[in-house]
């Protein structure tokens, strides 16, 4: 394994925006992964695991340590469990399982990354979330050493949250594969509002797990979400927010100050007594419109919750559009909103 030295990290993020890394290396092999520990360890450098680079903001400044590129390959199918390595390309996943007729990933079709990202962010979109199919991660534990095989329940998934991405645990793991046990001919699932929408359009009452794909990439593409050249609102992390959860007595508050009924608040049951709203609700009632500009970063045009990269954007310009958005929203709303994206600096 390579060790190379100042390497931009902007080719590898889906934002394109990033500055360098003291060390970089891939690791194609768990041997890979242990002596990129070491060698972190050795010369006390920080490490940064990247994936796929499609949920992260890399700072101007780059990062002063190692970034270790997860390039681990192989996917295996065993009856309805389907095993891949963590450097495996997600939406290629997808597509495989759902060719081999395996339900429970449909919805999560057309999402830029990797397979070793999906447990870390509890990825999840369309009414589906990998928390609900994973059985393990194998992981390098850097606290003792040693690999694990952790279970679903070890994993402590919650919305976009899981131990590999918050408390004592954060970043203590290095994923090198995910198992997911999905259902043979299980049925599609068709939950999400925008996707009983689609098919009720089309007369198709029980599609399957092809279709609700096709519908899925549809739906995306029209979104500005899918990483394509031809998309010219690639260049962002997905949903820049979010969504946050808040009381349900907090609504008659959050709908007076913006002067709109309370029934008009587009909100999805959250637990008891909470809702979770629309971070882009939120923003578009903020002022953040569709387009909306500030210097080479901009609100999405097809989504209000992407944050874009116009062309040429520094991770500063991304950086003051999010600051921008979240005073106004606390001012207007009341409401902290928390960056998806991880920020490396
Ligand atoms: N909305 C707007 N303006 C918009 C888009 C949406 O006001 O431009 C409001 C509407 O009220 C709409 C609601 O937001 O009904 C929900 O919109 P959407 O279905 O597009 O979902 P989202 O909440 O904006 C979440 C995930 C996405 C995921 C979609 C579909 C988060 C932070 N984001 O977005 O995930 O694809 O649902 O399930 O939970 C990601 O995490 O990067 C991501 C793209």
């Amino acid at each position: 394994m390579e060790f190379r030295q100042h390497v931009s990290l902007a080719p590898f993020t889906t934002f394109e925006i990033g500055g360098p890394a003291r060390w970089f290396a891939e690791a194609a092999t768990e041997a890979d992964v242990e002596a990129a520990v070491d060698f972190a360890a050795e010369r006390k450098l920080r490490l940064f695991v990247l994936g796929g680079g499609s949920n992260l903001l890399v700072s101007d400044a780059g990062f002063d340590g190692l970034v270790l590129r997860i390039a681990l390959r192989g996917v295996q199918v065993d009856g309805a469990v389907l095993s891949a390595a963590a450097g495996e390309d997600w939406d290629a996943l997808v597509a495989r399982s759902v060719d081999a007729g395996l339900g429970g990933l449909e919805c999560l079709s057309g999402i830029p990354g990797t397979v070793g990202g999906t447990p870390v962010q509890n990825v999840g979109a369309y009414g589906q979330e990998v928390s609900r199919t994973i059985c393990t991660v194998r992981a390098f534990d850097r606290t003792s050493g040693k690999w694990v095989d952790l279970s679903n329940a070890d994993c402590g998934f919650a919305y976009r949250r899981s131990r590999f991405n918050q408390g004592a645990d954060r970043d203590r793991f290095i994923v090198s594969r995910v198992t997911y046990a999905l259902g043979q001919n299980a049925p599609a699932a068709v939950t999400y509002a925008d996707l009983k929408h689609y098919f009720k359009n089309r007369g198709a009452a029980e599609p399957c797990l092809q279709q609700v794909r096709a519908a899925v990439l549809e739906i995306r593409l029209g979104k500005g979400m899918v990483v394509s050249p031809q998309n010219p609102e690639r260049r962002s992390a997905g949903s820049f927010f979010k969504n946050p959860v808040v009381a349900s007595s907090e609504l008659p508050r959050i709908a007076a100050a913006v002067d709109v009924p309370e029934a008009e608040v587009p909100r999805y049951p959250a637990g008891t007594a909470a809702v979770k709203l629309p971070a882009a609700w939120l923003l578009e009632r903020a002022g953040f419109i569709k387009g909306y500009r500030l210097g080479a970063a901009a609100v999405s045009s097809r989504h209000t919750l992407a944050l874009t990269n116009q062309g040429g954007a520094t991770a500063s310009d991304i950086a003051a559009l999010r600051d921008a958005i979240q005073a106004r929203v606390r001012q207007l709303f009341g409401i902290s909103l928390e960056p998806e994206p991880v920020w490396v600096a």
